[in-house]
């Protein structure tokens, strides 16, 4: 099981709600080093953070800061991008991008460090979502059931490796990504990171931070009105 002491972590989306309190909590942990993942650069204060630059959307991108962080020894797959439109009559080029940035580019960027996860034993943490199980995300739910899968996907290659693959599964989080004036009801996101790396360190394979989404995952093995009431009324 991986332990954050000593550690080398890469976090992307690193200038965001819960990509910021990753870069903390890791440091608070005593990670050595954290490679801040972003597409905008910024000074953290602390010399152990390394501002990378990275666009999850851009393979060219993605092979130049997995290029400059050879030694990671844990990879927090965290940026993403949640827009709203139908699937059926957003531009496409939003869903295509939606789906490279929160999917397509997580695996690139996992196979990119590789080498460096499997010769440290090392972690991969993938942040997916309630919504990898529940539809209402349109386009973003469409890339966070891919990510879901490519996790398992994932902790299978790697299991012969000694590499350590951690799903997280949040709900609502008061982070720039819900937006809206009401905030209650949703988690803190230190609360979320402290408990994705108790689980990390406990060596679990998924951690469902809130009731909402142990109740969407426990509704997948009912009939698809469960999910989905309005299905019921035909
Ligand atoms: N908030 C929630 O309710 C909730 C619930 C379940 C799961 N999650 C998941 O939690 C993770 C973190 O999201 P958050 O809630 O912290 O939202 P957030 O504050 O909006 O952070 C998302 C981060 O992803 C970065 N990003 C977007 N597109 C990128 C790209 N092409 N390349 C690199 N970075 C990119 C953004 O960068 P910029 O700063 O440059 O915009 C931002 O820093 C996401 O995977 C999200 O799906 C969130």
């Amino acid at each position: 099981m991986a332990s954050l002491n000593g550690a080398t972590v890469f976090v992307t989306g690193a200038n965001g709600g819960l990509g910021t309190a990753f870069v903390e909590a890791a440091l608070e942990r005593g990670a050595d080093r954290v490679y801040a993942g972003a597409r905008t650069e910024k000074k953290w204060g602390d010399a152990r953070v390394v501002s990378l630059q990275l666009d999850m959307a851009d393979p060219a991108s993605i092979d130049r800061a997995a290029g400059q962080a050879g030694d990671t020894t844990i990879l927090v797959n965290n940026a993403a991008i949640f827009p709203r439109g139908d699937l059926l009559s957003a531009p496409i080029d939003d869903i295509t991008t939606t789906i490279e940035t929160n999917l397509t580019g997580p695996i690139r960027l996992t196979r990119a460090l590789a080498p460096a996860l499997r010769s440290a034993n090392g972690a991969l943490v993938n942040v997916n979502s309630v919504l990898s199980w529940f539809a209402v995300g349109k386009a973003h739910s469409v890339s966070k059931a891919g990510l879901w899968m490519a996790t398992n996907a994932f902790r299978l290659e790697f299991a012969s490796d000694g590499v350590q693959v951690l799903g997280v599964y949040p709900g609502p989080t008061d982070t720039p990504m819900q937006p809206g004036e009401d905030r209650s009801g949703m988690s803190k996101p230190s609360d979320v990171v402290a408990s994705v790396f108790d689980a990390l360190e406990a060596g679990e394979y998924e951690v469902l931070l809130d009731e909402m989404t142990k109740k969407v995952q426990a509704a997948l093995s009912q009939p698809i009105s469960a999910l989905y009431p309005t299905l019921a009324s035909r």
